[in-house]
């Protein structure tokens, strides 16, 4: 996968050059997807651009792109690459201006577009893994999937050195999401995850299981619940494009429920690759089945 998309043309990876002055660079000022390939079809497309034109809106970038170009340009370079499963990144940055904080009054964006390997978690999948707490020191506009990610990154350092294959954030008391994914946690046959607002990424996967719940009668609420809920939960699981539904079985130290992936864990992750699979014909390509 030596080629990306560079302003709208496909270049070798080597060709591209970004200005030192890029906005993207030097502020962090820019939005991104991350968006799932499956069988060579992109996966939750029109959302996934959506809260692209959305995240855009919010810092007053303009995107010199319509939906359907941004969608013609993807579907081109699927088929020139010839993708299988796989993570589509599309990151816009404001484009290169002479430092200064203030919003330039001219700027061209910078596009970007690239493949990058991803294979199903399906180890996490099955046996679910540890994730770890930190204290969520982000900004307040966690609801725009922004470029800067430093919050993030070092939330997920300390987790990844603490033994967690994520960070569950909390600010005081509150469990807002992870840091490149949802949270939900069941109780008594119930689930709850944190509501959209500010202070959380709407997840595209979060907001498709939502409706899969719905259509199937499985009680959910989008609630706000506290580090000690987590704890006591009987089941807890994160969601993202590129872990789709992972079970969660141990936070810190603490084992979750029985210590084992969750029966509401097992029905969303059927249910959602029976979506991926509906839209996508299969999960991946030459298998007609579920892959696990
Ligand atoms: N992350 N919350 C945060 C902070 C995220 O970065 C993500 C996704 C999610 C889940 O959103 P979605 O279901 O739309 O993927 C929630 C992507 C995968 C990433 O940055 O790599």
């Amino acid at each position: 996968m030596e080629l990306i998309l560079y302003n709208g043309e496909m270049i070798k990876r080597s060709e591209a050059k970004i200005d030192i002055e890029d906005r993207g660079f030097q502020f962090g000022d820019g939005v991104y997807e991350v968006i799932r390939i499956y069988n060579g079809q992109p996966f939750a497309l029109e959302p996934h651009l959506d809260r692209l034109y959305e995240s855009a809106k919010k810092i007053y970038l303009e995107i010199p792109y319509s939906k359907s170009e941004l969608k013609n340009l993807i579907s081109s370079f699927i088929d020139l690459e010839k993708v299988n499963v796989c993570n589509f990144y599309l990151q816009i940055s404001r484009g290169a201006s002479v430092r200064n904080h203030l919003l330039p009054e001219k700027s061209t964006p910078t596009l970007i577009g690239y493949f990058l390997e991803g294979p199903r978690p399906i180890n996490l999948m099955e046996k679910g893994g540890k994730v770890v707490l930190a204290e969520d020191t982000r900004w307040f506009h966690c609801d725009i999937k922004s470029i800067s990610l430093l919050g993030n990154v070092m939330a997920r350092h300390k987790a990844t050195m603490a033994g967690g294959f994520e960070g569950i954030l909390h600010r005081g008391p509150i469990i807002t999401e992870a840091t490149a994914a949802n949270v939900w946690i069941g109780k008594n046959g119930k689930l709850y995850t944190h509501p959209p607002s500010n202070l959380i990424l709407n997840g595209i996967t979060r907001q498709i299981l939502l409706q899969l719940c719905q259509k199937h009668g499985i009680p959910v609420e989008e609630k706000a619940f506290t580090v000690e809920e987590l704890f006591q939960a009987d089941e807890v699981f994160l969601t993202s494009t590129t872990l789709e539904v992972v079970p969660v079985i141990k936070v810190d130290d603490a084992v979750i429920g029985t210590g084992t992936p969750g029966p509401l864990t097992r029905n969303l992750q059927q249910l959602y690759e029976k979506k991926v699979m509906e839209e996508c014909g299969a999960l991946v390509k030459g298998h007609t089945g579920q892959i696990r």
